[in-house]
């Protein structure tokens, strides 16, 4: 079904402003603060690590997901399946962007991607409005059933969508809607941000609405405050873009605002490689999430050049793990860390986190 040209020409700009704009944060997800310590007698073979971890009630052989961005525009179509079989290939986990056009105007370009990833953990993506306006019943059928979702993520997009002229601007009825969604549907709701992070107010709010999964998608990597400020030629739009660009909990702080709450995190916002990754496990990430570096390295080497990234990140994670002593990623996260001066504020001082400070 083709789309209003309005709504396919802004998830193309989006797909052209990611690959190539100047649209990253320009400061740090602060996962630079993390100091792991050196193990130079790890006692452990390369090969005995098992990275495996269970994110979103599914396995994965290793703690990563490639995280939400496309989906009901032509160019997703090779897009999600390229990167859905690189995740098959890797026992890593998919997301898709917004479903929005699949459920609201039945658009289904780039939503099928089961038959190349019969085994990978497939999510899901609606925004937390939408969310609100349509019964859980609707979203089981159109999106979870018609694309054999493991689990549906909600995301949460306040900053964006105030910069984007079109945008919503009325966010009452979330967690209601994400509580109503946690009790229908029988996949987990991972609830996610888009470049602002989660704070521990959030947390412990989704915690009660029943909430068990979350994906910080933290400051620091893409903006998607810069991205609508780039689109825009409202000046309104051009300022607030600028004013907001930064804004948001890095992703490091998020992961250590949401410790102790009995979450199941993925950090997610500016990682691109395998450090980042371990360093957000260590802080007690179950996993990590990459989004804009997975579209650029498509963009560049098509299947061939998403995997080779994949690849990588998960070989640097193994890496990290042997040069810790950790055999597994939650070995990872018991080890001490050393915590530079701009995440400090950031660890609540009840959060179990703390007690792991220093060498
Ligand atoms: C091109 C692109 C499109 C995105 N679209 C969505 C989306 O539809 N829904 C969503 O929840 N997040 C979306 N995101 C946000 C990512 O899932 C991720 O949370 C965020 O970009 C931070 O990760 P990164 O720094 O690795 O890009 C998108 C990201 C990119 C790069």
């Amino acid at each position: 079904m083709a789309r209003p040209p309005a709504i396919s020409g802004r998830k193309a700009d989006h797909l052209d402003l990611c690959i190539d704009g100047d649209v990253a944060f320009r400061s740090s997800n602060l996962l630079d603060e993390v100091g792991l310590v050196h193990d130079a007698l790890p006692e452990l073979a390369l090969d005995a690590v098992d990275l495996a971890v269970d994110f979103a009630g599914k396995r994965l052989r290793a703690p990563l997901l490639i995280a939400a961005m496309t989906g009901g525009v032509d160019r997703a179509e090779r897009i999600n399946r390229d990167l859905a079989r690189v995740a098959q290939e890797l026992g890593i986990g998919f997301a898709f962007g917004s479903q929005r056009p699949l459920l609201e105007e039945g658009v289904t370009a780039g939503y099928q991607v089961r038959d190349v990833a019969p085994d990978a953990l497939l999510i899901g993506n609606i925004g937390a409005v939408q969310a609100a306006r349509h019964p859980p019943e609707a979203i089981r059928e159109r999106l979870v059933e018609a694309c054999g979702l493991d689990a549906l993520a909600v995301h949460l997009n306040p900053a964006q969508e105030l910069v984007q002229p079109e945008g919503d601007r009325d966010f009452r009825g979330a967690l209601e809607a994400i509580a109503r969604l946690v009790e229908a549907l029988d996949v987990p709701v991972v609830v996610k941000e888009t470049g602002a992070g989660l704070s521990r107010s959030v947390g412990r709010r989704l915690v009660e609405a029943g909430v068990r999964w979350v994906d910080t998608s933290g400051a620091g990597g893409t903006s998607w405050v810069a991205v609508e400020a780039a689109r825009a030629d409202a000046p309104a739009a051009e300022r607030a873009g600028r004013l907001f660009r930064e804004w948001g909990i890095p992703t490091a702080a998020s992961v250590a605002q949401l410790s102790g709450l009995g979450l199941g995190v993925c950090a997610t916002g500016g990682l691109a490689d395998g450090l980042s990754v371990a360093r957000a496990l260590a802080l007690g990430a179950r996993c990590g999430g990459i989004a804009r570096a997975f579209l650029q390295a498509h963009a560049a080497g098509g299947h061939a050049g998403a995997l080779a990234l994949g690849r990588a990140v998960v070989a640097e994670i193994r890496m990290a793990c042997l040069l810790t002593g950790s055999r597994t990623p939650a070995d990872l996260a018991r080890k001490p860390l050393v915590v530079g001066p701009r995440l400090l504020p950031w660890i609540p001082a009840d959060a179990p986190l703390r007690r792991r400070i220093g060498p």
